[in-house]
C-alpha cells in the first residue's frame, strides 16, 4: 500500500521520533509498515524514506539506491531497513552534493555530509546491523537519520542560495554537472 507522504510544514516532520520497541518489529502490523514504506519510496522514486515522512514518529527508515542507467558510476545500495539507528562519524571530512526530499517536493539544494560513518541499527527482522557507509551511501543514511530527529536537508545547507526548483536546477545546474564528468 502506498502511504501518504507528509510535507514540510506538517508538524510530524519536525518531531523527534521515538524508539521502536524491539518486540514490535516482528509483528505483522510493523512488517506491513516496512513493506508499505519500501513501496512508497519506490513509487515516488526516492532513495530513502523515514517514519515521520509517512506520519509515523518512529525511528525507522528505508533506503534503496538502484544503479541509474545514466549514472552507472552511482553506487547502488540494496534495500535496507534501519530501525533505531545510531550514526558515528568516522571521518570529519564533509562533501557537498545535491539533495532532494520527498517531503520538500521539486527542490534541490547543495548539502554537506560526512564522507564516512558507522551505522548501527536493527534490521527488518530485528537482527543487529553494524556497517560502515561511505560517500553517497553515507549521505543517504545521514539524510534519513536526520528525519528521525525532526531535521531536513535545508537545516544542513551552508548556502541557501544554492536552493533551486527542480525544473530550473535541471535546466541550469545539471548540464554543468554532466559537463564536468
Ligand atoms: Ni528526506
Amino acid at each position: 500500500m502506498i502511504l501518504k507522504v507528509a510535507r514540510l510544514g506538517h508538524p510530524v516532520i519536525r518531531t523527534q521520533a521515538l524508539q521502536v520497541p524491539v518486540e514490535q518489529i516482528t509483528t505483522r502490523d510493523f512488517q506491513k509498515l516496512l513493506d508499505d514504506m519500501a513501496e512508497t519510496m519506490r513509487e515516488y522514486m526516492g532513495v530513502g524514506l523515514a517514519g515521520p515522512q509517512v506520519h509515523l514518529p518512529l525511528r525507522v527508515a528505508v533506503l534503496e539506491v538502484q544503479a541509474h542507467p545514466r549514472y552507472p558510476d552511482m553506487p547502488s545500495v540494496p534495500l535496507t531497513f534501519l530501525i533505531n539507528p545510531t550514526v558515528t562519524v568516522l571521518d570529519q571530512t564533509t562533501v557537498d552534493e545535491w539533495e532532494g526530499c520527498l517531503s520538500i517536493p521539486e527542490m534541490r539544494g547543495l548539502v554537506p555530509r560526512y564522507s564516512k560513518i558507522r551505522v548501527q541499527a536493527l534490521g527488518r527482522n530485528a537482527e543487529p546491523l553494524d556497517f560502515v557507509a561511505t560517500d553517497f551511501h553515507a549521505r543517504v543514511v545521514q539524510h534519513e537519520t536526520d528525519h528521525l530527529n525532526g531535521e531536513v536537508y535545508l537545516d544542513r545547507m551552508r548556502d541557501m542560495r544554492t536552493l533551486a526548483h527542480l525544473a530550473e536546477w535541471q535546466r541550469y545546474v545539471l548540464p554543468a554537472l554532466e559537463h564536468k564528468d
